[in-house]
């Protein structure tokens, strides 16, 4: 008698888990699909990636503007640093750029085309977002750099490999490339997976790059590879970084300095420097510690 018992009580746990899943599964069923919005006609064969920012506000919530007001142009091929404080709206221009959020007033432009009216799948294939805890899954390396191409080369993917210095560990560990990773497998450094995040974008070859920098401390060594790396993912590509490292911003063709949803200050590393303003402030800080 106690086993069928034992076992009908594990039911109700697992039928009240099995309902939880379906009402997600409902939720997610049910929102509408992005590329379904009828505004969006406009199509671009071949994106250069020029972005530009003309008079962009944006609101989270009805009354509250968390951007007033942004201008500025990142020309294809270049580097934005965006720099400030916390909560100065930094990520939120990123999500502008990425289509993530759509403007409440002014436009964002890709090309000259109003961003808000070209088809998601368009612009999001030259897109490339590398986040700051990039998402890694179980299984193996190879398979964690596949995943946004997984027909890629093997020669594709060397070299993805080699530009982001991840053979720079990979050849330590027995199976190399083939090493499980996660739960089950080997645990990767905050540097190491930063490589390997950076590894998966330069394989998945965006014109556009949009990258919020890690602020993990690294060792020194980590820092050099993931600097070459970086230098690597952004050779040719428009690229707005969210910047936290004194090395990135230094090597940007622009700065934009962000305080309370404005852009305060604008210029390269020297020219901000010899302004002696906030971004002077923000690096003779860091400078010290
Ligand atoms: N999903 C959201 N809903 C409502 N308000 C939000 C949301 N996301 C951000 N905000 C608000 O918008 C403002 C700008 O946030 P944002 O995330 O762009 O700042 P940030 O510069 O990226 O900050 P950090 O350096 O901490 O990442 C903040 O005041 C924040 O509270
Ligand atoms: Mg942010």
């Amino acid at each position: 008698m106690i086993a069928p018992i034992v076992q009908m009580s594990n039911i109700g746990s697992q039928l009240t888990e099995a309902l939880a899943g379906l009402d997600r599964t409902e939720e997610l069923m049910n929102m509408t699909a992005e590329e379904d919005d009828v505004q969006r006609k406009i199509e671009i064969d071949k994106i250069e990636g020029d972005i530009t920012f003309r008079d962009v506000s944006f609101h989270y919530e009805e009354g509250k503007e968390v951007l007033h007001n942004i201008n500025f142009e990142a020309p294809s091929g270049s580097v934005t640093a965006l720099v400030g404080s916390s909560g100065s709206g930094k990520s939120t221009i990123a999500g502008l750029a990425a289509t993530f959020l759509n403007p409440s007033s002014g436009i964002v432009t890709i090309d000259n085309q109003d961003l808000s009216q070209v088809k998601l799948n368009c612009y999001r294939q030259h897109l490339g977002v590398v986040l700051q805890d990039e998402f890694l899954f179980e299984g193996t390396i190879r398979e964690n750099i596949l995943f946004p191409r997984p027909n890629a080369t093997e020669e594709e993917l060397q070299h993805a490999v080699k530009s982001a210095y991840v053979n720079e560990f990979t050849d330590r560990f027995d199976d190399g490339l083939e090493t499980l990773i996660g739960e089950r497998g080997v645990k990767l450094s905050g540097g190491q997976r930063q490589r390997l995040a950076i590894a998966r974008a330069i394989l998945a070859n965006p014109k556009i790059i949009i990258l919020d920098e890690a602020t993990s401390n690294l060792d020194t060594e980590s820092e050099g590879l993931i600097q070459k790396s970086l230098s690597e993912l952004t050779k040719n590509r428009t690229t707005l970084v969210i910047a936290h490292r004194l090395s990135t911003i230094k090597r940007a063709d622009q700065i934009l300095v962000i305080e309370s949803g404005r852009i305060v200050e604008r210029g390269t590393h020297d020219e901000l420097i010899d302004k002696q303003g906030r971004y002077y402030d923000l690096y003779t800080y860091q400078a010290k510690i």
